[in-house]
């Protein structure tokens, strides 16, 4: 069956409700081979590695997953200065990063013309370096500036397919409508994108993952990024359980296999979840990590999750800790833009 997969680069539903339901350790243990496999024949053994810069906390959303929403008021706001910003990527520069992902949430203080002042100056900066904006949803128009601007890949994680757990997830002004129509726009604009969604979160089900494999087939994006849901305290879901490592992994390999070039990220919430959370995504086929380069001082404030891993640590010390954990399962992390390989 999973051969057959991988041959088809598609899945049923029975078949993805038997690789998440089964404990059949020697079947998912051949699930994962094949899907490291399969990231070896694109990739090799190297894993790209982006730096995050975290550089506003503030948001006008109101997700009920997320630590930063609205309405938390124990959230403790900051934004990062242009200079702040830049001081990041000059790091991170010296450190081997060649792209630079700048994530933040809804924040209005950061209008279409601030974000292109900052993405311009970071492509005028580091002309071989990649720009990745993770800033929410927009107009078609603003994500074209954005990309005049210099702008090279967007993520924006769909968060689930379903309509209905889409409504579970979010306050009635936000639609899943609006959140395909951004990637859709983004993708038309010719942009990298990159969708996903989190493992657990409240109210999924195999068949809502079902739907988000087939949004993955039908949108065919160069990057998916899943991580498991984590409670977060000062939330309404901070009483949920969380999603589990295990789950992750495997969804993780069923993505590389029926979508084998994406750019796959093993993230800092399976990293969260599991001291060793990255290493074995990357074994279970993922080829990307995103070390943080926000500076130390604010980085307990980006709190999307609770125990958020490397809060503490400055940015030097995520890249070599980073070079280490992949050198420790025979992978190398490579100083280079680390493109869409389609
Ligand atoms: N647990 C795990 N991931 C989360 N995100 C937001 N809140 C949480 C949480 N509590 C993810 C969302 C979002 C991305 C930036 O972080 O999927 O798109
Ligand atoms: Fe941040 Fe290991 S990646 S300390």
């Amino acid at each position: 069956m999973i051969d057959g997969i991988a041959d088809r680069q598609d899945i049923t539903l029975e078949e993805l409700r038997i690789l998440l339901e089964t404990a059949d350790e020697k079947s998912i243990g051949y699930l994962k081979k094949l899907a490291s496999d399969k990231a070896h024949e694109t990739y090799g053994n190297q894993v790209f590695i982006r730096g995050l810069i975290e550089f506003t906390n503030y948001c006008k959303n109101d997700c009920l997953y997320c630590g930063i929403r609205h309405s938390n008021k124990n959230a403790d706001r900051y934004r990062l200065t242009d200079e702040q910003i830049m001081s990041c990527c000059e790091s991170g520069y010296e450190l081997g990063f060649r792209t630079f992902v700048l994530q933040g949430g809804e924040d209005p203080y950061y209008t279409d013309d601030r974000v292109c002042a900052i993405v311009a100056a970071i492509k005028e900066k580091y002309p071989d370096c990649a720009v990745t904006l993770s800033i929410g949803e927009k107009s078609k128009e603003s994500y074209q500036r954005f990309f005049d601007a210099g702008a090279d890949r967007y993520l924006l994680r769909h968060e689930t397919a379903n309509e209905e757990h889409y409504r579970r997830l979010h306050p009635k002004e936000m639609s899943l409508a609006n959140r395909k129509r951004c990637l859709w726009d983004l993708k038309e604009i010719g942009y990298q994108v990159g969708c996903g969604f989190m493992v657990g979160s409240p109210g999924q089900t195999i068949e809502t993952l079902y739907e988000d494999l087939k949004f993955i087939k039908d949108l065919k994006p160069h990057m998916v990024g899943i991580g498991p849901f984590i409670s977060q305290k000062d939330t309404p879901f901070a009483d949920e359980p969380s999603g589990t490592m295990e789950r992750t992994l495997r969804l993780l390999s069923i993505i590389r296999l029926i979508h084998p070039k994406v750019l796959l990220p093993a993230t800092t919430a399976l990293g969260t979840i599991h001291p060793k959370g990255r290493e074995l995504g990357i074994q279970s086929g993922a080829n990307v990590v995103m070390p943080n380069l926000s500076p130390v001082n604010v980085r307990d404030k980006y709190k999307l999750y609770d125990n958020k891993i490397c809060t503490g640590d400055e940015a030097a010390e995520c890249r070599y800790c980073m070079e280490n954990r992949m050198k420790s399962i025979g992978y190398q992390v490579v100083v280079s833009r680390g493109d869409f390989a389609g």
